[in-house]
C-alpha cells in the first residue's frame, strides 16, 4: 500500500449548469521516502491537486488516502508550504512556527516546543531573523518560514506547492538544496509541485507531468535514475537528463494543443418559436385579436383554379 494514493479523481468548481471540471481522471501513488514532482502549466489544476492531498479539498468523484484511510481534513502528519507563504503577518517568525508546534504537541514542556521551534528556524538559516514579523523579511524568506512551519510538526508526507516559483535563481538554488538535504536527513515523503521541468528533474525521484486544463489528468511517470546527490551545474550534460526533459516538455506541449471535447453538458431551449414580427399581423379568427403569428402557424395548401 502506497503512503498517499489518489485514485480515479475528478475535480471541479462552480454550479451544475455551468460546471469547469479542473480535473479528471487524477490516478497518483507516492511510495514511503519517495520525493515526487509534478509539473504542469500555471492554471492546470496543481494547486488544486495538492489540496486533494492536504484534504482543504475532497474529490467529486474517486477517492484520495493516506496510509490506506481517506482524506477528509488538514492534519499534522501532511506538512503543507503554501504557493502564497500564509504567514499571520501580525505574528514573528518564531510565533509563526509556534502556533503549529503548540497545537500539534500541546503535552509536551514549554521548553521543548521552544527547542522544536528553534530547531526548524536553524535548520533554514533565519535565526537572526527569528523576532522578524513576516512584512520585514524577503520572499524568499518567508518561504523558508513556510518551510520550517510545515517541518516542525514533523508531518509524514511534505507537500509543497510551487514554494521556489516566486523567486531569484540563488534564493531558488539554496532553496533547493535546502530541500534535497532535508528530503536525504529526514528520508522525508515529498510531493513538489512546480512549473519547472529543469527542478522537477533536478530534485526528484520521479516526475508526473499533469497536462494542461480543463480536464487535467496526470501523465506517464518519469523515473530519474541520475544518481544522488545531483550537481546543477553538470546534470544538463546527463543524457538522461536531456532525454527525460525533452519527453517531458513535449507531453506537455502536445497537452496543450489537443482540443478537449465535452460531452456532458446539453443545453435544453425552452420548447417555443419565437413571433416572427416580419410577418403581417392579421386577426386571427381562431383567437379573436391580432397574432401573435409564427411560422409554423402559417398553413399553406395548393389550391386549383379553373381559367
Ligand atoms: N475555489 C475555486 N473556485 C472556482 N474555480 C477555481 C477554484 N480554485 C481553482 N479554480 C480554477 O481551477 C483552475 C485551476 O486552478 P489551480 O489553482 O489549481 O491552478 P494551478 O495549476 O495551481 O495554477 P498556478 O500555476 O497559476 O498556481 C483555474 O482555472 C482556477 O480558476
Ligand atoms: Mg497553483
Amino acid at each position: 500500500m502506497s503512503l498517499l494514493e489518489i485514485e480515479r479523481a475528478y475535480k471541479g468548481f462552480g454550479p451544475k449548469w455551468n460546471r469547469t471540471e479542473v480535473l479528471a481522471y487524477i490516478n497518483l501513488e507516492v511510495e514511503e521516502g519517495e520525493f515526487v514532482a509534478i509539473v504542469g502549466f500555471s492554471g492546470a489544476g496543481k494547486t488544486t491537486l495538492i489540496n486533494l492531498l492536504s484534504g482543504l479539498l475532497t474529490p467529486d468523484k474517486g477517492s484520495a488516502r493516506f496510509d490506506g484511510k481517506p482524506i477528509t481534513g488538514p492534519g499534522p502528519e501532511r506538512g503543507v508550504v503554501f504557493q502564497n507563504y500564509s504567514l499571520l503577518p501580525w505574528l514573528t517568525v518564531h510565533e509563526n512556527i509556534a502556533l503549529a508546534v503548540d497545537q500539534v504537541f500541546p503535552q509536551w514542556t514549554a521548553a521543548q516546543r521552544r527547542e522544536q521551534v528553534e530547531k526548524y528556524i536553524s535548520l533554514v538559516n533565519l535565526t537572526p531573523a527569528a523576532n522578524k514579523l513576516p512584512r520585514e523579511l524577503s520572499g524568499g524568506m518567508r518561504q523558508r518560514v513556510s518551510v520550517a512551519r510545515a517541518l516542525s510538526t514533523g508531518p509524514r508526507v511534505l507537500l509543497l506547492d510551487e514554494p521556489l516559483s516566486a523567486l531569484d535563481a540563488l534564493t531558488r538554488a539554496n532553496l533547493q538544496d535546502e530541500i534535497t538535504r532535508i528530503k536525504r536527513e529526514d528520508e522525508a515523503t515529498i510531493v513538489l509541485i512546480t512549473n519547472d521541468p529543469d527542478e522537477a528533474i533536478l530534485l526528484a525521484d520521479r516526475v508526473i507531468p499533469l497536462t494542461a486544463g480543463p480536464n487535467a489528468t496526470l501523465g506517464m511517470s518519469l523515473q530519474i535514475t541520475i544518481p544522488s546527490p545531483r550537481n546543477r551545474k553538470t546534470i544538463a550534460e546527463h543524457p538522461d537528463f536531456k532525454r527525460i526533459r525533452l519527453e517531458l516538455v513535449e507531453y506537455l506541449l502536445k497537452s496543450a494543443q489537443i482540443k478537449k471535447v465535452t460531452l456532458d453538458r446539453k443545453i435544453v431551449l425552452p420548447d417555443i418559436e419565437p413571433e416572427d414580427l416580419s410577418l403581417p399581423r392579421p386577426v386571427l379568427p381562431w383567437i379573436g385579436r391580432r397574432g401573435p403569428i409564427r411560422r409554423s402557424e402559417i398553413k399553406t395548401a395548393v389550391v386549383e383554379v379553373e381559367k
